[in-house]
């Protein structure tokens, strides 16, 4: 995509991403934190996720501006689910819906294939989150489940829907 670079995330990344999820901490059901996060706290979750060998990549503007990120996590601490990771994808509201998400989910998925991972799940709120679906559905995750009522945020009864991807 013209003007869209995709590299895997530095520690130079995490305040332009940690201002980018705090806004859908504070706006949004498509997360379920309702406490903003803090630079100290991504730092130690980057270095989490590297330690794992999960990718972290990050969408930037030829100019070197932060559009968005997408990240793995091990889906357990239990070894037996060392190859599946759950998988997280946030855009700045002004990057959103121009088929950034759908270029960014694309080479997220390639390196984690070339990281030996096996399954990817998404875990999407039920409500807020039409774009996610849409994502991930466009990516080739299939449906595999939903859990009602798991959630409250602004004072609503919050469900997630389950989507699985094989690499
Ligand atoms: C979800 C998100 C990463 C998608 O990235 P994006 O760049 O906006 O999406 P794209 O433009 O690549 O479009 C991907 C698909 O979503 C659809 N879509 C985009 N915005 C949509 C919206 N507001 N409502 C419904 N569908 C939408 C597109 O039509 C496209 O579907 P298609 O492939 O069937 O045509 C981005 O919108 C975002 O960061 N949203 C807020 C945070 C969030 O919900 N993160 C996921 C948490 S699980």
């Amino acid at each position: 995509m013209n003007g869209v670079r995709i590299r895997p995330a530095t520690d130079a990344d995490l305040p332009a991403v940690c201002e980018i999820y705090n806004h859908y901490v504070r706006d949004s059901t498509a997360t379920f934190d309702e406490v903003e996060t803090t630079s100290e706290a991504w730092a130690e979750k980057k270095a989490r996720i590297d330690a794992a060998g999960i990718p972290f990549l990050v969408a930037e503007t030829d100019a070197g501006e932060l559009l968005g990120y997408a990240l793995g996590q091990p889906w357990s601490p239990k070894s037996a689910y060392r190859f599946t990771i759950e998988n997280s994808i946030y855009l700045a509201p002004s990057a959103a819906g121009r088929g950034i998400g759908r270029l960014l989910l694309a080479e997220f998925l390639s390196a984690c294939s070339e990281s030996g991972l096996r399954e990817v799940i998404a875990v999407i709120a039920d409500q807020g989150a039409e774009a996610s679906v849409a994502l991930h559905r466009g990516a080739g995750f299939t449906d595999a489940g939903a859990l009602q009522r798991v959630g409250v945020k602004f004072g609503r009864d919050l469900g997630v829907f389950f989507l699985q991807r094989s690499l």
